[in-house]
């Protein structure tokens, strides 16, 4: 049975669509059949993969359409489940049904075993949905910004979650998005972070204008701008929680799904992407982590700081070799470009 990722914070604007995207879209590049949900009545993911769906998760949740009727192809091996603010008058109306915190789980389980893995993206509030998200979900994500306000809520979350899923929890991670290095307050936040939750947290996410960009464009990161530090740093993430999760391909063909209307059609990356900067030094653990490329720096399977194995992604046309234990980090193009 593929795996059901819930990707969920209680504050709004922290990155959630955003990391549902470009992850599930890294997964898709990967081979991986994927297939997205949106439980957000503001209908974001549709339109940050410029997509225009015919069917949403209204129909599906209350008028008792199949996932399978309802689902756009959004890229390949990507599809989706759109939602809209219909979504807002079926809460109240799934809250009345005897059950009502597992009506996602049951319209899931038909398709379930078509995709390797099912990612749902979360409203940034408690509603009937999320609790459904939850529910469903073998897994949850919780991305966060490294601010006080946000950590004091990542605690009321794994509450939350423990109370859901019980005490051995699915919880797999927790992501830090929007991390910017060069300010104290983040740097020892994501300290303290890591001293709480240990392996539980990802490397970050850094804050890169590329990724805000690309939304409103209706692209992912990888098509927009694949040299991005958000390319590299979603790439990474992509192949961790590939590991993580277990997520391979997928045992049968997914649904056929619906042709979706794009705006605009979606682009293609081109396959030779302009020279990336030169080489900058690996620095230590509590700065940013560096990004150092160069033909024939790949060569090494082991990270010239402190000497332990590397681990490595290959998306968008680059591969990533990234230590855990000391943050070094480096990319190179892959020959021939990506697909
Ligand atoms: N790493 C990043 N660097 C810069 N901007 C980012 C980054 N991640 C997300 N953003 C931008 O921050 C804004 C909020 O992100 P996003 O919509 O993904 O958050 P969300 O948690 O899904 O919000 P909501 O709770 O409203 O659904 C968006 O404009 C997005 O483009
Ligand atoms: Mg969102």
């Amino acid at each position: 049975m593929g795996r059901i990722v819930a990707v969920t914070n209680l504050k709004g604007g922290i990155g959630k669509t955003t990391t549902v995207v470009n992850l599930s879209a890294g997964l898709a590049l990967r081979g991986s059949h994927v297939l997205l949900i949106d439980v957000d009545a503001q209908g974001n993911l549709a339109m940050a993969l410029g997509v225009e769906p015919r069917r949403t998760l209204y129909d599906v949740l209350v008028d008792g359409a199949t996932i399978a009727d309802c689902v756009s192809n959004a890229r390949p091996n990507l599809d989706l489940v759109a939602a809209n603010e219909s979504l807002l008058t079926a809460q109240p109306e799934i809250a009345r049904r005897p059950d009502w915190a597992r009506v996602l789980e049951k319209a899931l389980q038909p398709v379930r075993s078509r995709y390797d893995v099912i990612i749902i993206d979360c409203g940034g509030s408690l509603t009937v949905l999320n609790l459904n998200a939850l529910n469903a979900a073998t897994d949850v994500l919780v991305p966060t910004t490294v601010e006080p306000f946000s950590l004091k809520g990542l605690e009321m979350l794994i509450e939350q979650i423990r109370r859901v899923k019980g005490s051995q929890g699915a919880l797999r991670a927790i992501l830090p998005t929007m991390y910017d290095a060069r300010t104290r307050q983040s740097v020892d936040l994501l300290e303290s972070l890591r001293a709480r939750y240990g392996d539980l947290v990802l490397s970050p996410i850094r804050v890169n204008v590329r990724l805000s960009e690309c939304s409103a464009h209706g692209k992912t990161i990888y098509e927009y701008d694949p040299r991005s530090r958000g390319a590299v740093d979603y790439a990474l993430l992509v192949e961790r929680l590939s590991e993580r999760m277990n997520i391979g391909t997928a045992p049968t063909s997914p649904v056929p799904a619906r042709p979706a209307r794009q705006i605009p059609p979606p682009p293609r990356i081109p396959r030779d992407p302009a020279p990336v900067p030169p080489a900058s030094p690996p620095r230590p653990a509590s700065v940013e982590p560096p990004v150092v490329t160069g033909a024939g720096s790949m060569l090494t399977s082991n990270c010239p700081n402190c000497g332990r194995d590397l681990q490595r992604a290959t998306v968008a046309g680059y591969r990533v070799a990234y230590c855990d234990h000391c943050k070094y980090r480096r990319q190179d193009l892959a020959a021939g470009g990506r697909r």
